[in-house]
């Protein structure tokens, strides 16, 4: 029976929700790993947070850094090169993938992952050396001991399943976080933004609006949060008359030919937990209306046997905060 000893993370706060030893029987640990009841109760975050959306999320995250090109906007990664020891915040953490990625690739950073639940979160021990998770509810205010305290806050994928809130809301939080001068790097979509992939006839990748395909119809009349979240396509104008920050750069990746069967499948998956959950939530009732998504659940997964291909625009905002 192996045992591993842990080193502490110098200043990074850190939450253990399994064990408060640093000492650690490996056998004991797998059993230890059972998938947590979805959705969480403290919430009304629209996916799951079991091992598979855990998976998904981690081949998520290969696929968006392999569309934008980076972990660290060049920009920030420029910003944090000759500060001894950067603090980066990754707000809305999930299982952590960001987090510990740009932990490995900035070793003198110290990375903190923040969440609502830590339900996806590895053990403790498993931990790198520079990174730490803790739980952060973004409904509450920024308590006092994380505000001003970050030079790159850090968020992905807030605005589709995250809590339903007022863009400004979460603007004014990654503000707090930050010290003056620290960088918001924002990288999300909108997911009524689908789009359906043409095969190129010249070359060119032409795509088309899915809000017509039936299962994207569908999640937009039942989620109906459109409205909430299309801000992003005008990134750089919210944030400026938000305040409080500048510096505001907002580009959307290149669809990549190589990646769109991985987008397709991660769509896919995504869209039929979100139908799946709406349904066992009882949040449609009428058995016409479930008939009508479970359907629009199969022609989404025949359609992809054809060949159908999904994208989206994937953005990424940053923004500097203002000294004053
Ligand atoms: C789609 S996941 C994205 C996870 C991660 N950012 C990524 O890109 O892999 C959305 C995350 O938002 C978190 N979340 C939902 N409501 C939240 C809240 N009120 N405060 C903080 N995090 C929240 C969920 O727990 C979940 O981990």
């Amino acid at each position: 029976m192996a045992v591993i000893t842990m080193t502490s993370v110098p200043n990074v706060a850190m939450h253990d929700k399994k064990s408060s030893t640093t000492t650690v029987v490996v056998q004991e640990v797998g059993s230890d790993h059972d998938d947590d009841a979805s959705p969480h109760p403290d919430t009304d975050y629209k996916l799951n947070r079991d091992g598979r959306e855990s998976l998904r999320l981690t081949a998520q995250h290969y696929c968006l850094v392999a569309r934008q090109g980076f972990l660290l906007h060049p920009t920030l990664a420029e910003s944090i090169r000759n500060i001894s020891q950067p603090r980066i915040a990754d707000v809305a953490t999930g299982n952590g993938v960001w987090a510990a990625e740009v932990a490995r690739e900035y070793p003198h950073a110290s990375v903190l992952g923040l969440d609502v639940s830590d339900a996806q979160y590895s053990p403790k021990w498993t931990w790198g050396r520079n990174s730490g998770f803790d739980l952060y509810d973004l409904l509450q205010d920024v308590p006092a001991h994380l505000q001003g305290q970050f030079d790159v806050v850090h968020v992905r994928l807030i605005l589709a399943a995250g809590p339903n809130v007022d863009k400004n809301i979460f603007i004014d939080r990654f503000r707090k976080l930050l010290r003056p001068d620290g960088w918001l790097q924002w990288d999300d979509l909108c997911y009524p933004n689908v789009h359906l992939v043409q095969m190129p006839t010249d070359g060119v990748v032409k795509t088309s609006s899915a809000r017509d395909y039936p299962i994207m119809h569908l999640l937009n009349k039942y989620l109906s949060q459109e409205e909430r979240i299309s801000w992003i396509d005008h990134f750089q104008p919210t944030i400026q008359q938000a305040g409080g920050f500048d510096s505001i750069i907002h580009s959307v990746a290149p669809v990549r030919p190589e990646l769109l069967t991985m987008e397709t499948e991660l769509t896919i998956a995504v869209f039929s937990d979100l139908a799946n959950i709406l349904i066992l939530n009882s949040r449609i009732t009428s058995p016409q209306e479930v008939s009508d998504l479970r359907r629009a659940v199969v022609r989404m997964c025949n359609d992809r046997n054809e060949g159908l291909l999904f994208t989206y625009n994937w953005h990424t905002g940053i923004a500097r905060r203002s000294f004053a």
